[in-house]
């Protein structure tokens, strides 16, 4: 007669793939890490793993932050610290699932690979995999149709359409039986961008079900906002600052940085090559931040250290177009549109006239085509923009109730 084993042995492992460094999100930390509210990409991508069925969880994590990848698996866990093992990544997202495989556990026969960055994929995505290879599959994985006509094009030229019909975009976790991901990993001799791939290569076929909208890849800086109005709209604002939108209302923003940076001049939403950089916490683009404060100021939102404080590293690096999709963003959630927004720069450098109609094109395009008027002046070398030790800014922008 055989014998139960004493403690019941998960059959489904989810690698969990979070050693990515997050270049194209530019965060100044491994994409994992940064921040969605109070909480991070992992730590959210995790919630969704433990509410799945019961698994045996591999994180896989940037090497030398496998303490921190604990500490948020341990969290996410509830009471099941037992389901978790944490291993350091490699260079590619293949060889950081090549070092997830090697933590399975002997007894399980269902391995899913699921990317971090899908931070809010719904835990019935799981369900959907794991059901289509308990129904027999080698592999499964969730796709979601393409919305967008795709064209083929070599160089500046469209050479054909594609029947988007037969398209579809795939998603993460990706399941297979164990046998067969294990296999298809020992004998990969190229690069793949999913699992699905190298597995198919292998010879297997894979199967399709139905993804999630949620499950979308945090891979830009919008992908990072989307993901934030969906964990947390407005949470961290005092409620008592927000008027409900009712009458138009106008706001005031100025800001100050003074020339001392590193890299290049960002001003107005430009980069200002062979110019002295400004200082201060992101570029010290001194332009796009009077006009978050007056967008913000009308809103009666807070200012730009409520949204944007220095506990968010990953706006330490971002230009306007990243703080200014970012209050669009807010303001929208809270029923604002914006009517226009004006701004003066007080400098002697860099010259706006020629630059002055790009300046406003960009701050425009930034803010989701909302009207801006750019001017500049100087002060007749008085002060310390006459001295040339900084640039100033003064913004006023009018909200009107979406
Ligand atoms: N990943 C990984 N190890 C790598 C590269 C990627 O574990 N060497 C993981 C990422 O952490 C992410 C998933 O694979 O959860 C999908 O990769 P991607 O979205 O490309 O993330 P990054 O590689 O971090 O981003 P980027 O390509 O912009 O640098
Ligand atoms: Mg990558």
């Amino acid at each position: 007669m055989a014998r139960e084993p004493l403690i019941a042995v998960p059959r489904v492992a989810v690698i969990v793939v979070a050693a990515g460094s997050g270049t194209r999100l530019g965060g100044g930390s491994p994409k994992a890490f940064v921040g969605l509210d109070e909480h991070s990409i992992l730590r959210h991508a995790l919630r969704g793993v433990f509410a799945a069925p019961e698994a045996q969880v591999i994180v896989v994590a940037p090497a030398g932050r496998e303490g921190d990848a604990l500490t948020e698996a341990l969290e996410a866990a509830g009471g099941r610290r037992d389901l978790i093992s944490v291993v350091p990544g490699g260079a590619t997202r293949q060889s950081s699932v090549q070092s997830g495989l090697h933590a399975v556990w002997p007894d399980v026969d269902i391995v899913l690979v699921h990317d971090a960055a899908r931070a809010l994929t719904p835990p019935a995505v799981f369900e959907r995999v794991i059901a289509a290879i308990d129904g027999g599959a080698d592999g499964a994985i969730p796709v979601l149709p393409v919305i967008d006509t795709i064209k083929r094009v070599a160089g500046s030229e469209i050479v054909a359409g594609v029947d988007r019909s037969e398209l579809s975009a795939a998603q993460t976790p990706q399941g297979f039986r164990r046998e067969v991901l294990d296999a298809a990993y020992r004998a990969a001799m190229d690069e793949f961008t999913d699992d699905a791939a190298l597995v198919a290569e292998a010879g297997h076929p894979v199967a399709a079900v139905a993804g999630d909208e949620l499950a979308f890849k945090i891979t830009t800086p919008a992908d990072l906002e989307r993901a934030r109005g969906l964990v947390a709209p407005l949470a961290h604002v005092p409620v008592s600052l927000t008027p409900s939108p009712a009458a138009p209302r106008v706001g005031l923003g100025t800001d100050v940085h003074g020339f001392g940076g590193e890299g290049s001049l960002w001003l107005a939403g430009l980069e200002w090559p062979g110019e002295p950089a400004l200082s201060g916490h992101s570029d010290g683009d001194a332009v796009a931040h009077a006009i978050v404060d007056a967008l913000l100021a009308a809103a009666g939102l807070g200012d730009i250290g409520t949204h944007f404080g220095t506990d968010r590293p990953e706006y330490a690096a971002a230009h306007a177009d990243a703080f200014l999709a970012r209050t669009l963003g807010i303001l929208g959630e809270a029923g604002w549109r914006i009517g226009n927004v004006s701004v003066q720069v007080q400098a002697n450098r860099p010259r706006f006239a020629a630059r002055r109609a790009e300046a406003e094109r960009a701050l425009s395009a930034a803010l989701g085509g909302a009207s801006v008027s750019v001017s500049a002046t100087t002060t007749d070398g008085l002060g310390f923009t006459g001295a040339g030790e900084g640039v100033a800014a003064f913004a006023v922008a009018l909200l009107i109730p979406a």
